[in-house]
């Protein structure tokens, strides 16, 4: 079956649920393709600390009802080295704050605005297919329920993270990709009890990572640092407990509320990014394009921005006939996108133990923990970061 929509987005992801939504509000028709089914979407749990430019374009975007409600805004993070404690203050230093709400809800407030909206998501989408991107005639083939369908669109929005369709349907002398792996991952759990602070707490440890982070009053979600080696199956929730108490030392320790885990999952670190992120009428979004390190909490947020960019782009396409603002879309995108995989770069490795750590180089952390600690102008300038830059 043949049929036609001014956007044509690849993936229901964040990226590409928010974009709709934004389009919709300036009446910019959409279909999204979405590869799993909806339950499987909501199924993924993800990081849950927004910046404010995130938070603003929820807002703009019709979503921030119940994030404003049950969101819990944080005014500050704590560090912690070696049982040494030190607080950024956001509101001191930058006047600023985050607000901690899962990216869960944060698709499930997407996926509710998407239905009342009554634009098309296509759930359960097969083989989606690029067709002609560089053209001026863009399609997207895919095939549901045993049926095989093409939609023309003006434009392609790639929204299909890490391991979408719509970067590697880009000639591979057309594309440039930088990438870092990083020698760990993260295990993280997710548990029904009381978050072990108001605020989250990231630690570093000669015997590794660790971090303290919530979803609510009642839900709690912790990560230890582990090694590539790593299964879930090694860790039961006894184990991770006990090492997650001996990372973050006795008097913190203390306030822990422990309990069984409701989800345990590992995931590697990798810092990523593809240039450019327009190939004619496509446009690559988010994870698609780049990937980074949860140390910041920034892939969400990265992801938002992009959708900033690009749906601000098309509404002045649609509305003055001006192209210029989608013709540097990926210039601009890249610029912050950069900021924040350096920032991400940087947080990893202050607070990460590296398989090949010397006493040299757990000094050398120490040695910027302590100028943290001491100065207000290293302290300003990781809450800058922390909080998000300018849009
Ligand atoms: N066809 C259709 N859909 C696809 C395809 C495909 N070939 N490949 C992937 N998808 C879908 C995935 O199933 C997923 O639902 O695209 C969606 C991409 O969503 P995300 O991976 O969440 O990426 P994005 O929307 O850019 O959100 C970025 O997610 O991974 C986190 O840290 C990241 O928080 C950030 C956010
Ligand atoms: C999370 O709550 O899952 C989380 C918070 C902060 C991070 C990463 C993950 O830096």
């Amino acid at each position: 079956m043949k049929t036609k929509t001014q956007v044509g987005i690849v993936g229901a992801g964040p990226s590409g649920l928010l974009l709709a939504q934004l389009l919709h509000r300036h009446g910019i028709e959409s279909v999204v393709l979405e590869r799993q089914s909806r339950d499987y979407v909501l199924s993924r749990i993800r990081a849950g600390v927004l910046e404010r430019g995130t938070v603003a374009l929820l807002e703009q975007a019709g979503v921030g009802e119940r994030m404003r409600r049950e969101g819990l805004a944080h005014d500050g993070v704590m560090l912690q080295f070696d049982s040494r404690l030190h607080r950024i203050d956001f509101r001191e230093l930058i006047d600023s704050s985050v607000m901690v709400y899962g990216q869960t809800e944060v698709t499930r407030d997407l996926m509710n605005a998407r239905d009342a909206s009554g634009g098309l998501t296509v759930y359960e989408a097969q083989d989606v297919t690029l067709v002609d991107f560089g053209s001026d005639r863009p399609r997207l083939r895919y095939i549901k329920d045993g049926e095989s369908h093409e939609l023309e669109c003006d434009y392609i929005a790639g929204c299909d993270g890490y391991h979408g369709v719509c970067r590697s349907s880009v000639p591979a002398e057309k594309i440039q990709l930088f990438e870092r792996v990083y020698p760990f991952g993260w295990l993280g759990i997710l548990s029904r009890t009381r978050p072990l602070d108001e605020e989250l707490i990231y630690t570093s440890h000669e015997r590794g990572f660790a971090l303290a982070s919530m979803r609510s009053h009642s839900v709690s979600r912790y990560y230890v640092q582990c090694t590539l080696e790593d299964k879930v199956e090694d860790w039961s929730d006894d184990r991770f407990w006990d090492e997650f108490r001996l990372r973050v030392g006795p008097e913190v320790a203390a306030r822990l509320e422990t309990g069984p885990s409701i989800e345990k999952s590992i995931a590697p670190l990798r810092s990523f990014v593809a240039e450019p992120m327009r190939f004619g009428n496509l446009f690559l979004v988010g994870d698609a394009a780049h990937i980074v390190p949860p140390t910041g909490a920034k892939g969400l947020n990265l992801a938002a921005s992009d959708v900033g960019y690009l749906s601000r782009a098309l509404i002045e396409r649609y509305q003055t006939g001006d192209a210029r603002a989608l013709a540097t879309y990926s210039e601009t995108a890249l610029r912050r996108i950069w900021a924040a995989e350096r920032f991400s770069w940087w947080m990893t490795s202050l607070m990460h133990r590296f398989p090949e750590t010397t006493g040299f180089d757990r000094r050398v952390q120490v040695a910027e923990f302590n100028y943290l600690s001491g100065s207000r102008a290293a302290s300003t300038a990781l809450a800058e970061n922390y909080v998000g830059l300018p849009h």
